[in-house]
Parts: structure tokens; sequence; C-alpha cells
């Protein structure tokens, strides 16, 4: 198993070098599970002569990703006809893929126009402190956008005063999917503790039933998984201090959180390692497993792929002792530097700013809006719970989703993570994690 995934990470990275050589915008990987749909030709590479084009770079492609952000282009195209627009998307849940061709490109002096970076260290410690992207406070000043915007997401994307990037929505990353009609046959209540989430995983058990899905057959998957975990054992505080370098990995909670996420894992599907975040989402649609803990881009492939019913369908809850915490997983696109035409991109921008585009784009991908000032109405019944819980809660970025901590530290995490999974080696983890807060936190 070990040797199998050393083989198919070293392919994945061939393939990626390879497309990054080229800088070309790829094709969706495809999944079994989830039908992952090319974007329309016209969106993803022509190119007319004499026309600006503008490139823009993610990882949306497929179910649950994509529908959302060709809603955004279709606006911007129908405000701007005589732009080119090129969706330079590159497949794999939360930039598995994505970011190293970003990386190749940036480094090689050819920057798409405008690019997918999650708020926080993402932005900050690598492109912004690496000099490569503008500044866009005019941009906010002109658009009115600084009271438009949460401060505490304004924060996210600036560096000593000068703000580096739009947010476009606020994913929610502590979320427990469920399937509605097994829990209730089963008489059960989503579990608000790990104890409860214990004695109902082995009722389910006991009745033959997959209690947990998990498709990490892209590691941050498991790492998204065990970020719950810790916030839920150690609370916002002690979360943060370990990204912080104040709190280290020895820490007995931390050992308790790991002894949790190793007891979890017993009660997951047999295939996780071949699953990808849609194929373990799908196994609690289609009642083949009765939970999954990930970020509210379920909501988006339940609702705007599978066509799910939120609250008939499929029910959600904190995850276990998360309530009243909010983990923020914000992307946001910004202005690299060097690029040819910086005010059209400016333009595209303005769209993914306004009400209109953030209305748009996360009725369909399951997020909020990360402007405070977009009409709740035009959202279901989970995206006006998540606009009320935002509100209402206690803050913290997410590790997996970069905003927490340096793009090399969540490297090692997630590696450290894949080990885990096969060998459940909690003394191993412990030390793993210990050496990569010393030489990628404190010492920074
Ligand atoms: C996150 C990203 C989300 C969603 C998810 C799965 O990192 O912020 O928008 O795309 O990955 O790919």
């Amino acid at each position: 198993m070990q040797r199998y995934r050393l083989l198919s990470g070293l392919l994945a990275f061939l393939i990626v070098t390879a497309l990054a050589a080229c800088g070309k915008p790829t094709a969706s990987t495809g999944s079994e599970a989830a039908d992952q749909k090319e974007p329309p030709a016209s969106e993803q590479t022509s190119t007319t002569p004499g026309k600006k084009t503008l490139e823009i770079f993610s990882w949306w492609t497929g179910a649950g990703e994509e529908a959302g952000l060709l809603a955004l282009i279709d606006l911007f195209k129908s405000k701007y006809p005589n732009v080119d627009v090129v969706n330079a998307a590159v497949a794999g849940g939360a930039g598995t893929n994505a970011k190293a061709v970003l990386a190749s490109r940036m480094q090689g002096g050819d920057p798409p126009s405008t690019f997918q970076v999650h708020g926080g260290a993402e932005l900050n410690d690598s492109w912004v402190a690496a000099g490569k992207m503008e500044p866009l406070n005019d941009l906010y000043e002109s658009e009115s956008w600084m009271d438009k915007f949460p401060k505490e997401l304004i924060d996210l994307v600036s560096k000593d005063g000068k703000i580096y990037s739009v947010p476009v929505n606020i994913h929610r990353g502590n979320v427990l999917w469920y399937n509605k009609a097994i829990f209730e046959e089963n008489g059960l209540t989503p579990p608000k503790t790990f104890d409860e989430f214990f004695s109902v995983a082995e009722t389910l058990k006991q009745k033959g039933i997959t209690p947990l899905a998990l498709g990490d057959k892209e590691p941050w998957t498991a790492a998204h998984l065990l970020e719950d975990v810790l916030l839920g054992t150690l609370g916002p505080d002690g979360y943060r201090a370990l990204w912080t370098g104040e709190k280290p990995f020895d820490d007995p909670d931390v050992r308790k959180a790991l002894e949790t996420f190793k007891r979890m894992l017993a009660y997951v599907n047999d295939d996780h390692a071949a699953r990808n975040w849609q194929d373990a989402a799908q196994l609690v649609a289609s009642g083949n497993a009765a939970m999954n803990i990930m970020g509210d881009w379920v909501k988006g492939y339940f609702t705007t792929d599978l066509k799910l019913k939120p609250n008939q369908d499929f029910g959600w809850a904190p995850t276990p002792g998360t309530e009243g915490v909010f983990v923020v997983v914000t992307d946001t696109f910004g202005l690299p530097k060097g690029v040819d035409h910086p005010e059209l991109v400016k333009d595209f921008l303005k769209v993914l700013g306004s009400v209109e585009g953030q209305t748009a784009f996360n009725v369909l991908k399951g997020s909020i809006p990360a402007r405070i000032d977009v009409d709740p109405q035009k959202f279901d019944v989970y995206g006006q719970a998540t606009i009320e819980d935002f509100k209402r809660s206690t803050l913290v970025p997410s590790l997996a989703h970069g905003s927490a901590a340096p793009e090399g530290f969540v490297t090692q995490v997630n590696q450290a993570v894949n080990v885990f999974v096969t060998t459940g080696d909690v003394e191993q983890m412990i030390r793993t994690l210990q050496t990569a807060q010393d030489t990628l936190i404190k010492k920074k």
C-alpha cells in the first residue's frame, strides 16, 4: 500500500512537472464516482487575435467545484464581452496539483492573470513575502469595500497595511454531514462530543453500516479530519497555539487528539485510499455510509451536482467538540505582478467582489459570501444558517487549507498524516509534527 502510494505520488509529481513546463491548463484527472466535467472549450483555451485575454487559475474542476466559477465567468463575460477568458483550472482537491503548477509558473515569470489562493499564510508567507503580488488598497477604496468585508477577512489577506487579494467566499471547514434517513431509521442524533461520536459509530457498525466516510486518495482529506479533531479536543485557543508554536505537539491534549483520530479511523470505509472527497461524500449521499467530516464544498456537491435537499436528504452539525467555533476557509484572488492587463484583472476582481458576483458564485459552491451585505434570502437553509453561525462563532484558520501555517509545514503534516493512517503510530506522529513545528514555524 505504502509503495503504491509512493509510486502514484511520483507519477502525479511527474505529470504536474511536465504540465508546468508546458504552462498549459490541464484537463480534469477524473474520478470513478464523481463525474468530472470539462469546462466548455470556449472558456478553457480559446483566444482571439486582437482580444485581451484574462487567464483565471484555480483547482475548481469537476463535481462540487466548477459550477460557481463558471457562473462567475459568465457574469464577467456578460459585462465584458470583448475579453477572452481562459479557465486555467488544474484538477485536484485543495489545490493538490494546482499549487505545484502555479509555483512553477510564478517562478518562471509566467503568472496567470489571477489565481485562487487561500487567505492567510498561503497568500502572505509565499507570494506576498516574495514580492510577487500588487497591493489592492486602491481597489478596496474605489469599490467602497473596506466595510463590506469582515475585518478578520481583510486582515487575512493583508500584510503590513497592504491588501493583496479579494475573498470570493467563506467555506466552513468543521462540518459533520450525515445521511438523514440512516440516522432516523436507527434513532440516532448527530454526535456533539467524541463520546457520542463513538457510541453512534458503534451502533452503526453493529448494524453493518459504514459509520464514517473518508476519501484520502489525496492525503489532505485525512489532515482535514485531524484538524477538526485537534480543534474539538484542544478548543480554539489551544488549536491556534499549535500553529504559532506556543503549544508543542507532545502536549497531552495533542496525544489525546491523536488517539481519538486513530480510533475514528477504525470506523471508515475500507476503500478510503481509493476515493477522493467527492467519492467519500457520495457514500453518505447514497446511504452507503452515515457520516462524513469535510468542508462545506460538500454542500455544493450535494445540492448543485447531486440535487439533494438540505435537511431532507442530508443533515449537518459542527464536528464533535466544535459548537460555536467556525473553521474559516476563504478562497481569494489577487493581482500578480507582471501580468499583461492589470486593469482587466481589476475589472474581474470588481465583479468577483460585487454583491452580484458573490451571490452567483456562492449559491452554487456551498460557501457563504465573504461580503456582509449579500441578501441571505438568496441562499438555502444551510447557507442561511451558516451566515448566522459565522457572525456568532469564534473564528479559527484552517491548517489543511493553507491559512494557519506556511505551505512547507502543511506539506509535512499531509505527509505525516498519510503515514499515520497506515501505521497508527502516535509517538512517531508526535515526533514528526514536533520537528516540523521546530523547523518551519518556530524558526520562521
Ligand atoms: C479547498 C477550497 C475549496 C474547495 C476544496 C476542495 O481548499 O478552499 O474551495 O475547492 O478545497 O477542493
